[in-house]
């Protein structure tokens, strides 16, 4: 598992048209959330209890619209953004994706535009997705067992839904596809093994995430999170695996290939070996609050800056200070902020992932 020291990123002048933190990481990817509303209710993300019939959403006209969303993401490319991710909440729920897909691919400086998904509304939407432009997709999917699948969704969808999801994707020409799956100890984790073998042999990257103190409504539990390396034994002593060097600075899974050559998986472990001096990941809510960390408390309403006629000039700024003035490193820290008492952070169905 990793080991290695992280490379710093080289240093740069903090007035460079293209911000460093305060921990001279750059701005290089961008995290769209298009929609708050999820067809799941995953308990580590939407528990049931909180979001009921009756919890109250984002109403459309709070949600960026797709010119804003547009405005924004070119100025995050003039600062350094180069790849875009559309996730959410359930991002397929919001109605035209292909259209705001369309646009963000044609933004000169774009070099990759991902989604994430939960698959149930992928058949329906692969091919178009594909047609307005969009790369590749990644699939969240937790188990292929199907009773194991409804605990991990809340009781909503279907192995059966996602799997033909990732088949059109598959023929629509998405790729890499790549399966996302948290695991819970207790819950999930016996059925890590099957989900491997279930795409063990084709081109589709299973990567196993471990579970994330993400908000405050999960109840996590830190007895419940299975540490990669755990994970990364018991898949090695079925199929041997040999580590993989990371495609790029700050990529956030390990990879490792099959050694008979059948593939690669990765591990996402940011409770047991946190990545944050590569995080080079802002995020937009839905709502347009700037985050620059998946578990911030804070963020930066620029969604009120546009409404009230601020231009570029202004917009870029903020963005820019927001970035300049970024020391986030939660997962770090994280025993210690638990241990202090850790303010409201944000929930991730309204970051996004
Ligand atoms: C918030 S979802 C949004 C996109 C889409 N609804 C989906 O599920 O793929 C993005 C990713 O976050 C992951 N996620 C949500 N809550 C998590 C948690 N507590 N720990 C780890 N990953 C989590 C999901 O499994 C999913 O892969
Ligand atoms: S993880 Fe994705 S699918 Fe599950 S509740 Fe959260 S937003 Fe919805």
């Amino acid at each position: 598992m990793r080991s290695e020291t992280l490379v710093p990123f080289p240093a740069r002048d903090s007035g460079a048209r293209e911000p460093r933190d305060t921990r001279n990481r750059p701005m290089r990817d961008l995290r769209i959330s298009v929609m708050d509303r999820c067809n799941f209710r995953c308990p580590y993300c939407m528990p049931r209890e909180t979001y009921h019939d009756g919890y109250r959403f984002l109403k459309s006209a709070e949600r960026l619209s797709f010119d804003e969303i547009v405005r924004l993401a070119r100025l995050f490319v003039r600062l350094g953004v180069r790849k875009l991710r559309i996730t959410g909440g359930e991002p397929l729920l919001r109605a035209n994706l292909a259209d705001l897909i369309g646009d963000l691919t044609s933004i000169p400086g774009v070099e990759d535009v991902a989604l994430t998904t939960n698959g149930v509304l992928l058949a329906k939407y692969a091919s178009e997705l594909k047609a307005a432009g969009l790369h590749r997709v990644t699939v969240s999917l937790d188990s292929v067992d199907p009773e194991v699948f409804r605990l991990m969704s809340g009781g909503f969808g279907g192995v059966a839904e996602v799997l033909e999801g990732i088949e059109h994707a598959q023929r629509a020409g998405l790729a890499p596809i790549k399966v996302n799956a948290v695991v819970q100890k207790g819950v999930n984790d016996d059925s890590a093994i099957a989900l491997v073998e279930r795409f063990r042999g084709t081109p589709v990257i299973v990567r196993f995430i471990e579970y994330m103190d993400v908000g405050t409504r999960n109840r996590w539990d830190r007895s419940r999170v299975v540490p990669s390396r755990e994970l990364h034994a018991a898949i090695h002593a079925r199929w041997p695996l040999r580590p993989v060097a990371a495609g790029y600075r700050g990529e956030v899974a390990e990879r490792y290939a099959f050694v008979d050559g059948q593939g690669e998986i990765g591990f996402i472990s940011s409770v047991t070996q946190p990545f944050c001096g590569a995080c080079s990941r802002a995020r937009l809510s839905s709502e347009g609050v700037l985050y620059t960390c998946l578990f911030a408390t804070h963020g930066l309403d620029l969604k009120t800056q546009l409404r009230a006629g601020a231009d570029e000039a202004t917009l870029r700024e903020l963005i820019r200070g927001a970035w300049l003035g970024r020391s986030d490193r939660y997962s770090e820290l994280r025993a210690a902020l638990h241990a202090s008492g850790v303010e409201r952070k944000i929930e991730m169905y309204y970051i996004g992932g």
